[in-house]
């Protein structure tokens, strides 16, 4: 299948976990691939570009306001048009709120909420000149409903749902859709750090029995980013293995 073709797809922090998937899945429906990272792993664009489409991979802090801007200035040049954005890049800094520094605060809210509104800022006045595209931002299902030792964490993931719905009610006229992906447990590196007890305790409480894996979510993303879900916008898609349900 060919859902992609001839679409620009840029995705944040995409060198590994489900930022990879994403991009490995849009690849093989024809996408052209910009994606950026704090840092690039070469063996990420080598398999990208096996898929046959034009990849470029870009370090850039997605946190860093004026970096954005140059980064996608930069991919416009390079690519002509942005299609798709996936705001993926996400952090995780966890405590109970009486022990939780200002850092960690500051730190998880810049990396997860701030980051994307700085690349939908830049985006969008060019999806406004191509008269549409998709904007699809990585929430969690924390960001629905809370979770205690997370307060900013699902603060950021909460907020991100917020920015893409305001998104999808301002951008919808001239075509532009948003929507948001809420991850139940999904097996990355960033869950790697949890203890085999914790992560038991996780998977007891899936349905489904077990944690989801990076391309769970990219199948969900590529339904959001092609015109499968072209009346689709404003909403949020949890992908959890009805663990939140
Ligand atoms: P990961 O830690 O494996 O990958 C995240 C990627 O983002 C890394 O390559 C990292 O270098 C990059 N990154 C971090 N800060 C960045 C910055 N300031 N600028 C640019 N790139 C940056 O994480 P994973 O699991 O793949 O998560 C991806 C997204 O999905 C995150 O937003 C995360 O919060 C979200 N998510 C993950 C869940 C899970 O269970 N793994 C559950 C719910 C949401």
């Amino acid at each position: 299948m060919d859902l992609l073709k001839g679409k620009v797809a840029l995705i944040t922090g995409a060198s590994r976990g489900i930022g990879k998937a994403i991009a490995l899945k849009f690849a093989s429906e024809g996408a052209d691939i910009a994606f950026t990272d704090l840092k690039i792993i070469p063996e990420t664009v080598t398999e990208l570009e096996a898929l046959g489409v034009k990849v470029k991979a870009y370090e850039s802090n997605a946190a860093d306001f004026a970096a954005t801007e140059t980064v996608v200035n930069q991919i416009l040049e390079d690519f002509g048009r942005i299609d798709i954005l996936v705001n993926n890049a996400g952090i995780t800094k966890d405590g109970l709120m009486l022990r939780m520094t200002e850092e960690q605060w500051d730190a998880v809210l810049t990396v997860n909420l701030k980051s994307a509104f700085n690349y939908i800022h830049a985006v969008t006045p060019i999806m406004m000149r191509q008269r549409g595209g998709s904007i699809i931002g990585m929430s969690s299902v924390v960001g629905l409903h809370g979770n205690a030792g997370q307060c900013n964490y699902a603060s950021s993931k909460a907020g991100m749902i917020a920015l893409h719905k305001s998104i999808a009610q301002e951008m919808g006229p001239k075509g532009i859709r948003a929507n948001c992906i809420a991850p139940g447990f999904i097996i990355t590196d960033m869950t790697a750090a949890l203890s085999e007890e914790m992560r038991k305790e996780w998977e007891k409480r899936i349905p489904l029995r077990r944690g989801g894996t990076p391309e769970d979510i990219a199948g969900v993303a590529l339904f959001l980013a092609s015109d499968l879900s072209a009346y689709v916008s404003g909403q949020v898609i949890p992908v959890d293995g009805a663990m939140a349900c």
